[in-house]
């Protein structure tokens, strides 16, 4: 049986310039060095520039990311940008995007499932290339958290960071087997229940200002391993896959102490987990393609190989997405 899958046919990244320590935090709150990393893994994050947007960040990474793929913007049908923090209300940023990058083809719109935005536009864009809607897809995570922060609330301004990764989506055949290159399988979950464990206080319908970010961090963390160490073996079952055949993780990078825990309860060895958050911090949607674009450009992640990704955030929203790269 002959399928359309969604080949990876490349990927880009962007972190804005200025890095900002765990010991500058220290200034500004009652913090440290010692419990950012021994609590979080996080050691610095990136914080975009005054006036830059993130649809700067998003343009930045698709333009990588194209050049990666080796294609122009015009040899793309569609961009799904993933964003909790866009640059406007409205329009999407996505179309802010597909002006600069003077893409005349196609159409552009964004997705808003906070941190696991990227596995949701993932999703969507597999859909419309499965169906034979769309040849090329341009999936972009972007965010300037630092604009919704709380700089005098010390449990949630240390964790956060800006920063955008794409990846350039190609809809190619494949036999319909787990051997195929490309998304697998894509499993998406939310729960509006937990809407006052992770949210932002404000927002154009509601306060009409934007807010600040709110979280009851340890409820958060609690709920994260379980739902994504669930959401990998629903990947795996649904494949007909182990653990063991995964070569692997890239997961939404949060704080270390979730990903070393969802390994453990999945018994994967730490080495197979793709960890970026120390340079980072959490990014949201921007920080699954992150990590993946570090591990191709490392030679980590090579052709062929099984990549399962997974992100959780707030909704809750959660999911996964399997490809073979
Ligand atoms: O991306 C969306 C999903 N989000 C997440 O996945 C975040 C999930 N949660 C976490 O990563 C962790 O829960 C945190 C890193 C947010 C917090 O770590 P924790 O081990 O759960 O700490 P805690 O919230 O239980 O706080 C422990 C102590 C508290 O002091 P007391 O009450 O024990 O005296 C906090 O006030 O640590 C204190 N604390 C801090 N101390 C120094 C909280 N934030 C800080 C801080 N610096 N920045």
């Amino acid at each position: 049986m002959t399928v359309i899958r969604s080949v990876f046919r490349g990927c880009g990244a962007y972190l804005p310039e200025r890095v900002m320590t765990n010991d500058e935090l220290a200034k500004i709150v009652d913090t440290s060095d010692d419990w950012i990393q021994e609590r979080t893994g996080i050691k610095q994050r990136h914080i975009a520039a005054e006036g830059e947007m993130t649809s700067d960040l998003a343009f930045n990474a698709a333009a990588a990311a194209l050049d990666n793929a080796g294609l122009e913007p015009d040899d793309i049908d569609l961009i799904v940008l993933a964003t909790a923090t866009p640059d406007e209300t409205f329009p999407a940023t996505a179309t802010r995007v597909q002006a600069r990058l003077e893409m005349r083809n196609g159409f552009a719109f964004d997705v808003q499932a906070v941190c696991s935005g990227f596995v949701y536009a993932l999703s969507v864009a597999d859909n419309f290339i499965k169906s034979g809607q769309v040849g090329r897809a341009l999936v972009i995570g972007a965010e300037t958290f630092s604009r919704i922060l709380d700089w005098n609330d010390r449990t949630t301004c240390v964790l956060f960071g800006d920063g955008a990764g794409a990846v350039v989506l190609e809809g190619q055949e494949g036999k319909g087997t787990s051997d195929d290159r490309g998304l697998l399988s894509t499993h998406l979950h939310s729960d509006g229940r937990h809407h006052d464990l992770l949210y932002v206080d404000g927002g154009p319908s509601s306060t009409r200002t934007t807010g600040y970010l709110r979280m009851e961090g340890n409820k958060v963390f609690r709920h994260a391993v379980v739902n994504l160490a669930d959401v990998v073996r629903e990947a795996l079952e649904a494949n007909g896959l182990t653990p063991d055949d995964l070569d692997w993780i890239v997961p939404h990078q949060a704080n270390k102490r979730i990903l070393d825990g969802t390994a453990r309860k999945l018994n994967l060895p730490s080495e197979r987990v793709i960890i970026t958050v120390d340079h980072h911090a959490n990014t949201s949607a921007a920080s699954v393609p992150l990590a993946l674009t570090e591990a191709v450009d490392d030679g980590r992640i090579t052709r062929g190989q099984l990549v399962l990704m997974e992100a959780m955030g707030g909704g809750f929203t959660w999911g996964s997405a399997l490809a073979r790269w």
